[in-house]
């Protein structure tokens, strides 16, 4: 009620100009008839992000290189249709409601036992088979202050759907500064009966631009010491082991290609660990920093997450993208800020949990600046 007061007190000083919030425009329809929108944030820097109400996914973002010349550095389709399709890999999206995988589907809470989709065989991979959240429709509102523009995500996943407990009521936030390169994603949740919890932005990165070739190019360095070693379902075994004298040691830059051959023969074919992020959990902190060496774009993650899915989209099997565009086998790259993999079966990793009374809280900051 003071907050509106103030609104219009301000809105009667004469001169006074607001700048406005982005708007929401049409972006056709699910094959349900649902409609989804999409909301376009712009700053002063060259930095464009299109993010659609189906699944909170972030569809584009142009980023600029050192001579300004920009590119889509996203993968993603044109139409709701591309992403309604067999052809999505989780492009762009919000991953949840515990993205990565869970073994066999199934967890204990409470005394009392939950069976999840198999939906990647054997296990339960990014919340289940039709109402994932990054299937459904959220409902959002755009926002404009003095620094930054953005818009907000909610939606409330009933009880029980897709076989998870409690009402959980999500909030997703995308955050561009206006006067840096700063895209940042946080997310809020609260539930009403104790229920695991893991949600994550799905966004495939290729530096140089979607569509082009590959990934093995690019350098990485992640600010990861220790990684959690995985079966041949790409479950944790429940260890935490250091990256030293291992292929995953990027503590020091190494292009994403150099040592990706001795994973070939592995079931993940390339990359597709959970990496455990130095510092304190819920301190937002450096993660990774990849470059392109073509572009010179630079991109550097940092989060509160305790981990990051480092995954060189080995599943990518040329696919028609936007513009028609093959995304072929490790063109893009996903840094997925997160819990790790399976936490609810695991006892000694950080607690995945959200009770009643708490809130959970993830802030993930892609930086991206040109060289
Ligand atoms: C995650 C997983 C991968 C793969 C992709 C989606 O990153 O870790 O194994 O399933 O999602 O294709």
């Amino acid at each position: 009620m003071r907050k509106f007061a103030f609104l219009s007190l301000l809105l009667t000083i004469p001169g006074l100009a607001f700048a406005e919030a982005p708007q929401a425009k049409p972006f056709g329809k699910t094959a349900d008839g649902e409609a989804v929108e999409i909301y376009e944030l712009k700053n002063d820097k060259g930095i464009t992000a299109r993010i659609m109400t189906r699944g909170a996914t972030l569809v584009d973002l142009l980023v600029p290189d050192a001579n300004g010349k920009t590119a889509d550095v996203v993968l993603g389709f044109d139409d709701v249709a591309g992403y309604e399709g067999e052809d999505n890999q989780y492009f762009g999206c919000t991953a949840g409601r515990v993205a990565n995988r869970i073994a066999k589907g199934k967890f204990s809470l409470n005394g009392r036992e939950y069976t999840l989709a198999i939906n990647n065989e054997p296990n339960h991979l990014h919340g289940g088979v039709k109402r994932s959240i990054d299937k459904v429709v959220w409902k959002a509102a755009s926002f404009e202050t003095d620094n930054a523009t953005g818009v907000r995500f909610r939606y409330v996943s009933p009880h029980g759907e897709e076989g998870y407990p409690g009402t959980l009521s999500m909030v997703v936030t995308y955050t561009l500064k206006k006067s840096a390169n700063e895209l940042a994603v946080s997310y809020k949740a609260t539930t009403d009966q104790a229920t695991p919890i893991n949600l994550t932005n799905h966004s495939y990165f290729n530096l140089s631009g979607e569509g082009s070739e590959t990934v093995l190019d690019h350098e990485l360095q992640l600010f990861c010491d220790n990684y959690t070693p995985v079966d041949d379902t790409l479950i944790p075994t429940g260890k935490i082991d250091p990256v030293e004298g291992t292929v995953l040691d990027f503590r020091t830059p190494h292009t994403i290609g150099e040592r990706i051959k001795s994973l070939d023969d592995t079931s993940a074919i390339g990359y597709d660990h959970n990496f455990v992020v130095n510092g304190e959990m819920g301190e937002l902190r450096p993660v990774a920093r990849l470059k392109d060496p073509k572009s010179g774009r630079v991109l550097e993650v940092s989060t509160t997450e305790p981990g990051v899915q480092f995954y060189s989209g080995n599943f990518l099997k040329g696919q028609a993208g936007k513009g028609g565009k093959p995304y072929p086998h490790r063109s893009a790259i996903c840094l997925e800020t997160q819990h790790y993999p399976d936490s609810i079966n695991q006892p000694n990793f950080p607690e995945s949990v959200l009770e009643p009374g708490e809130t959970y809280r993830h802030t993930c900051v892609w930086k991206f600046s040109a060289e």
